[in-house]
């Protein structure tokens, strides 16, 4: 590793095994003793998991990935203009930041230099990414957080975010992570965000936008079956971690759009009358064929809701960029007083 890139790059582990894995096995225990039964998403970025995710991302039928990645490579320098200067990056849930390398590089060209603070739940990931981006960009220093959402929100509201007198700061959360929240949820993340911020800074957010099912479900249930191994791979993890004895062959991806809600939904619905037993839960748990497991669900927006989004949560919508076919949307917010807080 290069020296210099090291001085540049800190992880900060807030994520912590043991108890990581006592909240996994409740959450399971949970969400399959629930009528219908549902698992929550967070769980499926595993090492594994990631690099399932990461495949997804090239997919041809996951328009998101290359939508999103267009809006800010052509639109990055215009993006960066909106932003306060000079400026301290967050981003929640930031993968691998292949896309968001397009955003960094266009603010280093603004101001010469600038912190990034990569958020995931997923360590190894960033870990990798936090030492890709110091090798890549001298100015930048990255200062990651392995932790989720909730742990992560929670130290940076606590040292503030960890920023420098004078710089503002611009929370990211891109590639429509924001959809894998129900709208309560999703309005208490941000609202939770901010809380984070003063007069002057900013939030930026990718939403995949509504549009045909046509598109919309092959991007969740592609040809080569690489989004049906992540949704699996959810199985797998807790035959590994919890002692379970889930057999992957009697359980199908299913997909479909509900389109009153204007979300996408996976399931994993049993093939066949099962009895799936969890060892280290001393839990069993029974399938009727053609019961599921609802894994997760991908809300799409559109402008209108992308407002009444903001104002709901003390933001203000002020720009919005769109890919050549207008398939995604990243949306600048500005602070606003709230209207109304969060239900
Ligand atoms: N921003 C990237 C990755 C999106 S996938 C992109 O646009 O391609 C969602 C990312 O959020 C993953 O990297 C996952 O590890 C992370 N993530 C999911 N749930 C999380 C949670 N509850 N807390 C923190 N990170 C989470
Ligand atoms: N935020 C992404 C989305 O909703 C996450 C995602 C993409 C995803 N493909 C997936 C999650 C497949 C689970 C399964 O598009």
């Amino acid at each position: 590793m290069h020296p210099a890139g090291d001085r540049r790059f800190s992880v900060r582990h807030l994520l912590d095994p043991p108890a990581l894995q006592g909240t996994f096995a409740e959450d399971v225990r949970r969400g399959l003793s629930a009528e219908p039964k549902f698992l929550q998403p967070k769980y499926f970025y595993d090492a594994l998991g990631s690099h399932l995710f990461e495949a997804i991302c090239e997919l041809p039928e996951y328009y998101l990935t290359g939508a999103e990645r267009q809006i800010l490579a052509t639109q990055g320098d215009a993006i960066a203009a909106a932003l306060p200067s000079p400026v301290r990056a967050v981003e929640l849930g930031s993968g691998s930041a292949v896309k968001t390398r397009h955003l960094l590089a266009a603010i280093l060209r603004r101001q010469g230099s600038l912190t990034f603070v990569p958020l995931d739940i997923s360590p190894g990931v960033l870990e990798r990414s936090a030492r890709e981006l110091v090798e890549a960009y001298p100015g930048l220093r990255v200062e990651a957080l392995a932790a989720d959402f909730d742990g992560g929100l929670r130290a940076l509201a606590e040292d503030g975010a960890g920023r420098r007198a004078g710089e503002h700061l611009a929370i990211l959360f891109l590639g429509s992570t924001i959809g894998n929240l129900d709208p309560p949820a999703a309005r208490r993340l941000l609202h939770r965000v901010r809380s984070l911020l003063d007069p002057g800074d900013v939030f930026l957010l990718g939403t995949d936008l509504k549009k045909d099912e046509r598109i919309l479900l092959p991007a969740y249930d592609d040809a080569l079956g690489v989004t049906a191994a992540f949704n699996k791979n959810l199985l797998l993890r807790i035959n590994r971690e919890l002692g379970g004895d889930f057999d992957l062959d009697r359980f199908a991806h299913r997909v479909r759009y509900d389109r009153r809600r204007g979300r996408i939904e996976m399931h994993l619905e049993s093939l066949v009358d099962q009895t799936v037993r969890l060892r280290q839960l001393d839990f069993s748990v029974r399938f009727a064929a053609g019961e599921t497991i609802h894994t997760e669900s991908s809300y799409k927006y559109d402008s209108e809701q992308i407002a009444d989004l903001a104002r709901r949560t003390g933001f203000r919508p002020a720009g919005a960029w769109y890919d050549r076919d207008r398939r995604f949307a990243v949306s600048l917010l500005e602070t606003a007083g709230v209207d109304k807080l969060p239900a």
